[in-house]
């Protein structure tokens, strides 16, 4: 079975996604797929990258990994047979890599997370891994998730939502809507992720910061009233070959040192003080409720194979749904696969049970 693992890209997730990939190649069962590994540099240019796992990893001093945009370039062309791979390197003519059974694309944030690149692979008539395009871009924009889920009777954090061109045109009135929310506050880019771009506002000063910051990142962003107090937990949900959906053991999320959330270092930068419970000490009825409302939340979202979603428990026991991933990181220190594997499906099976899934 030919797999095309698709990674890197546009987003600003970019290096995210190649340590995704790494631990993916590495991982993936080489008797059963044979794999073809293909970049998206962050100009958008798509290449034929290494199957070196070890090339695609933070290194010990934080260095982020990054497609090379010099490498050979890749079409994805169609053929008798579905979709295949073209690939075209100045020196020499154009080749055919052959055709592709399956396209995991192992990218996070917008322009792969979102449904645009399942857009692109429907119209290629080609399978691929995870959520199609509607689940994909109503979890990419946490506007629209906290839409989709209130009107499943999910719990969400209140929130409002700001433009680029409303905080330019009046930002007095923007300020005021959003104060009744009341501080602290996090501001977050709608279409972000691995908490880029995302600060937490104590107050006027650095709510303007914090605005004019996520802006930079997406001109909309999401403004939602801070869970003082909460315990962060995830949930993995997963596909069941056959029909069906199920949830993992919750697993709990403990920052310390000087970090105030779980921002991008806490997630992913080495000697950073983040503490991951797999599986989180929870009452089991508490852990139970998780888990039918994890899996709950990728029904109503429409999600397909794969997801992560990340709640918050309120120190009144409530639960609240924060996010649904539909891409959720594969790296060493991702609780997606972690949780797995505490659950009884160890990573080589959860890859493979990915593919079988898109494959069916
Ligand atoms: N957005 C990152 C990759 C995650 O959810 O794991
Ligand atoms: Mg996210």
């Amino acid at each position: 079975i030919r797999v095309a693992v698709v990674f890197g890209g546009r987003s600003s997730e970019h290096a995210i996604s190649c340590v995704t990939a790494g631990n993916v190649l590495q991982a993936i069962d080489r008797d059963k797929y044979d794999v073809v590994p293909v970049g998206i540099a962050a100009d958008g240019r798509w290449v034929l990258e290494v199957d070196d796992p070890s090339r695609h990893q933070i290194t010990d001093t934080g260095h982020l990994p990054a497609v090379d945009a010099e490498r050979a370039t890749v079409a994805l062309v169609q053929t008798d047979g579905g979709a295949g791979l073209v690939v075209s390197d100045p020196s020499a003519p154009p080749h055919a890599l052959g055709d592709v059974d399956v396209v995991f694309p192992l990218l996070h944030g917008p322009w792969g997370e979102d449904g645009t690149i399942q857009g692109l692979l429907e119209m290629s008539d080609v399978r691929y891994v995870g959520s199609g395009v509607l689940a994909s871009a109503v979890c990419m924009d946490k506007a629209f998730m906290k839409v989709v889920l209130t009107a499943a009777g999910l719990p969400v954090m209140p929130s409002e939502t700001v433009t680029a061109r409303e905080w330019a045109s009046d930002p007095v009135a923007v300020r005021a809507r959003v104060e009744q929310l009341g501080y602290p506050l996090f501001v977050k880019p709608a279409r972000g992720g691995s908490s880029i771009g995302i600060a937490k506002a104590h107050g006027p000063d650095e709510l303007d910061d914090a605005l004019e910051e996520a802006l930079a990142y997406d001109p909309k962003v999401l403004i939602e009233v801070s869970a003082e107090g909460a315990r962060e937990i995830e949930c993995g949900v997963l596909e069941k070959v056959g029909g069906g959906v199920e949830a993992s053991l919750p697993a709990e999320i403990r920052v310390t040192g000087e970090h105030e959330f779980y921002d991008f270092a806490a997630k992913y930068l080495p000697g950073e003080h983040t503490e991951l419970d797999v599986p989180a000490d929870l009452p089991g009825d508490v852990a139970d409720r998780m888990r039918q409302l994890a899996a709950d939340a990728f029904v109503a979202a429409g999600c397909e194979g794969l997801a992560r979603v990340d709640f918050f428990l309120m120190p009144d026991g409530s639960l609240v749904v924060n996010e649904i991933n539909t891409m959720p990181g594969f790296t060493p220190l991702s609780m997606f696969p972690q949780m797995w594997a505490a659950t009884g499906v160890e990573y080589g099976e959860l890859i493979d049970r990915l593919l079988t899934l898109a494959l069916q």
